[in-house]
């Protein structure tokens, strides 16, 4: 893109020499890419996530989590079509006292009067200390990322950036809340608050699984080529030892894993493997039944060209929908996943699943609001000042 121009050496350089430039003294500046979300600081985040979502639960937390931030703005800057994203980080930045301001839709904006999309960017800064963006522009929030750390260099006002579902690839803090989900579903440890019935059950029935997100089998159905919720969430699991991940998508070029992607996990050391079909083997046992998590997508047919809807119109979805049947072959704890929305007229997850122990969509998307509460909190060096209110208004 023209205005991006400048920026063009930057984008270019190898993802590990970009994220220094995104963090500071060990802390995020900006949240701009899944591969950012290291374990150690996915643990920072999921600790805070926990300590906020058990402080809203009291008055006294309550207050004084809205104390936390009170003297922050956000601008909430979403010009993509957005439900939860955009409700949860305001619902966010509402527990931890930020005022928000949104801009969804670019015709109320200066924009119209031709002011390029950094100037926009540059003028939020003026009146914000964050900048939450969703943009169907590739590279959008890293460029802004990039202007912020020019203007910082001369000693200019520079605000942290969050990219809240940028382009096709990369949707960060939606890995961050499917971690929060994955790791709270498989969190044993006997001093944390999992229910003591579901873990003795467990440990009976599943003597060998493993405590946290490694050495376990995640898989990814639907579409998997554009979905940038799988990508950057299985950019983060590949990190883990031990971590195998099916891919189940339609026989299309545009849906199934791209070249980069599987690339990129099996160099990490992910065992990657594909299906046309949830009703398959695997290795002699049936494929459902080997699963440790469930991540469900929708088609995404908004990005469909229109050879690509005519050739997907034609594909039968059957094999990627999930039934009562198919639920029955997942293992008794096996979390089922969906960044949402789904699909009403599809209907990979029909609505009878919703009420089987497993279906874990709507609690992940109530995470979200922890997830990114705790972002919040991490960016604006406020973790220290949360655990002192933690540990001053909770009963021990
Ligand atoms: C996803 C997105 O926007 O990428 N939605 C979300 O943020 N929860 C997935 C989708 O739109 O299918």
């Amino acid at each position: 893109m023209q205005e991006f121009e400048e920026f063009s050496t930057l984008l270019q350089r190898p993802v590990e020499e970009k994220n220094r430039e995104f963090q500071r003294q060990g802390r995020l500046k900006h949240m701009i890419s899944a591969s950012q979300l290291s374990i150690p600081l996915l643990e920072k985040l999921c600790h805070s996530a926990n300590v906020i979502r058990k402080m809203s639960r009291e008055p006294k937390g309550n207050e004084r989590l809205r104390k936390l931030l009170a003297h922050k703005r956000a601008m909430l800057y979403f010009t993509q079509p957005s439900t939860r994203t955009f409700l949860s980080f305001m619902a966010a930045c509402q527990i931890l006292g930020l005022t928000c301001n949104e801009v969804r839709d670019p015709k109320t904006s200066s924009e119209v009067k031709r002011e390029s999309r950094m100037d926009s960017i540059r003028m939020f800064s003026s009146y914000f200390d964050v900048i939450i963006m969703r943009s169907q522009i590739a590279d959008f929030a890293e460029c802004c990322a990039y202007l912020m750390n020019d203007l910082e260099k001369q000693e200019r006002r520079s605000v942290p950036i969050i990219n809240a579902g940028v382009g096709s690839d990369e949707h960060p803090t939606q890995a961050l809340l499917d971690m929060y989900t994955i790791i709270r579903t498989f969190d044993f440890d006997e001093s944390s608050e999992s229910r003591p019935s579901r873990l003795a059950d467990l440990r009976r029935s599943y003597p060998n699984l493993a405590s946290g997100p490694a050495h376990k089998t995640y898989a990814f159905v639907g579409d998997i080529g554009r979905g940038r919720t799988v990508r950057s969430l299985a950019t983060v699991l590949a990190q883990y030892d031990g971590v195998k991940m099916f891919f189940i998508s339609p026989d299309h070029e545009v849906l199934q894993l791209d070249d980069s992607l599987r690339q990129s996990l099996k160099k990490s050391g992910v065992v990657v493997e594909e299906f046309n079909s949830l009703e398959t083997d695997y290795q002699g046992q049936s494929l459902l039944s080997q699963i440790d998590c469930l991540y469900m997508t929708r088609i995404q047919r908004e990005h469909n060209s229109e050879q690509a809807e005519k050739e997907i119109a034609a594909i039968d979805l059957e094999p990627y929908r999930l039934t009562s049947d198919r639920v029955a072959q997942l293992k008794s704890y096996t979390p089922i996943l969906h960044p949402f929305p789904r699909d009403s007229v599809i209907g990979e997850i029909p609505t009878e699943i919703d009420s089987d122990p497993r279906a874990m969509y709507f609690r992940q998307a109530r995470n979200g609001m922890w997830a990114r509460a705790a972002l919040l909190v991490h960016l604006f060096d406020a973790a220290d000042s949360l655990h002192l209110a933690y540990s001053e208004v909770m009963p021990a």
